[in-house]
């Protein structure tokens, strides 16, 4: 009798938890539904950001905000069955507002750089803002990543989020209206997949990708210098000194850029000026959904393999991270803490005829999946 009371109350207690938080629009609410939670996490923009966590049947979490579609974090367990986030972030928006180096975020509306800051289309050149030097990088001054994306949940019984975020005619200088919309998915395979769909109406470059970086021992007192990694590429683009591809599509064989048999990110990296932040001309010679890369790590005994559409990868060996921001750990975050694995169009292609191209007309759809999925060895 006691325990069909207790079993009572559970029900009327876990009945009423979820009434009172369906009203997701609320503040501080929490709003569950299969996998998803949901979570105040601040304003932007005058704008209310969100946090959410996905989870899977195993119990592996992924957590995203709408300020940027950043996921912050990858929860999955090692060898050992310890928990850790594979990708490295923050607990708070607060943090997020300090402009670390695109952690976890969306790039858009063109992932990686344009020479000069200019390309011409049809005629007109169009001047881009110039955050990099001459030249324009992940989108401009304030990019997919710096805005707040309106966030729905779109299917009950999968751990998914779909964000849509309208970048206007003359955003960053870039011609046309481009309704853009990111769904994530974690699957029970352990994915995370990223689906981006776009459509404009006036004939501009589009290149979405997503700059999460990863550290799979989960623990950034490693460096990535210690993992494996292949990529199903035989040639990559060059660059020129301040990063921008030479137009030249090169083959890595006999160079540090090959990675077409797993090899340790740290033996030939010393050789590279700076480090790795390349775009690598992958094999696949179609559009359909491709395993490209795969990272291993011998600490915590995961692997995380990439699949995608898209014709290249940017392998960036975060050159760039001094030790100014602090992991969710309290470790700083200092060069080669992580890696990002950019799945993209080639940098520049607005002013490479050669590479593919990346101008998305009005009545096309711009499509792209990738996903990273993780798995012990
Ligand atoms: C990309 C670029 C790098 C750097 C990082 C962000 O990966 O290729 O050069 O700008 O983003 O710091």
């Amino acid at each position: 009798m006691k325990t069909v009371n207790r079993l009572l109350v559970v029900i009327i207690i876990s009945t009423l938890f979820i009434k009172c938080n369906n009203g997701s629009e609320n503040k501080n609410t929490t709003t569950s539904k299969a996998g998803i939670t949901k979570q105040d996490w601040g304003e932007f923009d005058g704008k209310q950001v969100y946090l959410f966590t996905l989870q899977n049947n195993n119990g592996t979490t992924v957590t995203i905000s709408n300020y940027g579609g950043t996921v912050t974090s990858f929860v999955t367990p090692d060898k050992n069955g310890k928990k850790s986030s594979i990708i490295i972030g923050f607990d708070s928006l607060h943090s997020y507002l300090q402009h670390p180096p695109y952690f976890g975020a969306l790039i858009g509306r063109y992932g990686n750089r344009i020479g000069d800051a200019k390309f011409t289309l049809d005629g007109t050149t169009y001047k881009l803002a110039a955050n990099d030097g001459k030249n324009h990088l992940h989108g401009g001054l304030k990019g997919f990543d710096k805005v707040v994306w309106d966030a729905t949940i779109p299917n009950d019984s999968i751990p998914s989020l779909t964000l849509k975020y309208l970048s206007k005619d003359g955003e960053e200088g870039y011609p046309g209206n481009l309704q853009v919309t990111v769904q994530y998915t974690l699957t029970d395979e352990d994915g995370l997949q990223i689906e981006y769909s776009a459509i404009t109406d006036k004939a501009t470059p589009v290149n979405l990708t997503n700059h999460s970086y990863f550290n799979l021992s989960g623990d950034v007192s490693n460096t990535i210098l210690n993992e494996k990694l292949m990529i199903d590429a035989d040639n990559y683009t060059p660059v020129d000194s301040t990063l921008i591809p030479t137009g030249e599509i090169k083959s890595v064989k006999g160079t540090p850029f090959d990675f077409t048999s797993p090899k340790l990110i740290g033996r030939d990296i010393d050789s590279v000026k700076g480090g790795y932040d390349h775009n690598w001309v992958l094999n696949k010679k179609d559009t359909s959904l491709q395993k490209v890369a795969e990272l291993s790590d011998s600490i915590s005994g995961r692997s995380l393999e990439v699949y995608t559409t898209q014709p290249g990868l940017q392998f960036y060996t975060g050159n760039f991270l001094d030790g100014t921001f602090i992991n969710r750990d309290g470790k700083p975050i200092t060069k080669h803490a992580a890696l990002c694995l950019e799945t993209q169009h080639f940098p520049d292609s607005p002013n490479k005829p050669n590479f593919p191209s990346t101008i998305l007309k009005p009545g096309e759809v711009y499509h792209a999946v990738t996903v990273y999925k993780v798995k012990l060895n």
